[in-house]
């Protein structure tokens, strides 16, 4: 017997969609991920009848404006991703029973705490898209879904589709030196570890808000270093302060992310970003 039905929004191309499209396959779920190709997410009939058809236990919305700085141009276009469609995601999940699993950012907070931020902290989003993004988180929480997930996530790298660590790794075969902020610091994570916080939580029938990110911390520079480390490419990394690299949204100095509840709920701890980018570089970029 399946373990459930499962649609992925955004798991045809997102760079998390794809690996969480594979993880759930592979668990025994059937999976339908959705690209723009096939499914026009604000086509609200469109959406009601896949659910109504196939009847999904749950709907991964992996969609978002992720463009961090682009956002702060564009807040029109990342509030339509990022809150109003969550908000119609969570509306149609209530009408057909299914339970909505949505991810948000460690963006939502502002950077002041000197220690991993747990879910109860306050919020405080300092950019366009960590306010849209907060926006959605609780537009969701408003409706009072009884079956909702809201995994917060960061810094993601992994296969399929270009990311920080990939295009990292050009700039240094290019050069022979990279300068990287070294005083913003947070949470690397792997898409396919990511992939496997969320399976864990599905099958532990968690509900609510979890941090989910790889286990323990770095700052770009340090995320940098290890990557061309890894890749064996003869690049010198040196580190910057952010005002030495001036970008159009304010980024958290500090977003490091606690998954003690993830480990309390399901008994799954992340493990060492470090070893899955190594794990990632070895077998994708090397
Ligand atoms: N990437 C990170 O470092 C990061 C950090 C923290 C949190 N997160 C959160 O994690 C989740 C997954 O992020 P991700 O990096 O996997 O995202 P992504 O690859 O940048 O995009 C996810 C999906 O959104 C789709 N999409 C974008 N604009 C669209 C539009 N106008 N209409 C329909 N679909 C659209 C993309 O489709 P196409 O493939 O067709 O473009 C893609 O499949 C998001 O909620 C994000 O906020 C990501």
């Amino acid at each position: 017997m399946i373990p459930g039905r499962v649609v992925v929004l955004g798991g045809k191309r997102g760079l998390l969609g794809m690996p969480l499209t594979r993880t759930l396959t592979e668990a025994g779920y059937e999976v339908v991920p959705t690209g723009r190709d096939t499914l026009d997410v604000f086509d609200e009939s469109a959406v009601a009848r896949l659910l109504n058809d196939f009847k999904p236990d749950y709907v991964f919305n992996t969609i978002a404006y992720t463009a961090v700085d682009q956002a702060e141009d564009e807040p029109v276009e990342a509030a339509k991703l990022n809150k109003t469609l969550p908000r119609l995601l969570g509306q149609i999940c209530l009408d057909h029973g299914s339970c909505l699993v949505h991810y948000s950012t460690d963006f939502v907070f502002d950077g002041t705490k000197t220690e991993p931020y747990v879910e109860t902290d306050p919020v405080n989003p300092q950019s366009v898209y960590g306010k849209t993004k907060l926006e959605g988180e609780l537009a969701l929480a408003d409706m009072g879904m009884e079956h909702f997930l809201c995994l917060r996530t960061a810094w993601l790298f992994g296969p399929g589709k270009i990311n920080f660590v990939e295009k990292i790794l050009g700039y240094a075969r290019e050069r022979d030196v990279l300068r990287i902020v070294h005083d913003q610091v947070g949470s690397p994570t792997s898409t396919i570890d990511l992939s496997s916080m969320s399976l864990a939580l599905i099958k532990a029938n968690a509900r609510g808000l979890f941090h989910t990110v790889g286990g323990g911390k770095a700052s770009w520079c340090e995320l940098t270093s290890e990557a061309v480390a890894a890749a064996g490419v003869n690049c010198r990394v040196e580190p910057i302060m952010s005002d030495e690299f001036p970008q159009k949204a304010k980024r958290p100095a500090y977003s490091v992310l606690s998954t003690q509840k993830l480990t309390e709920v399901t008994g799954f701890t992340p493990r060492p970003w470090v070893q899955s980018l190594r794990e990632y570089v070895y077998g994708f970029l090397a």
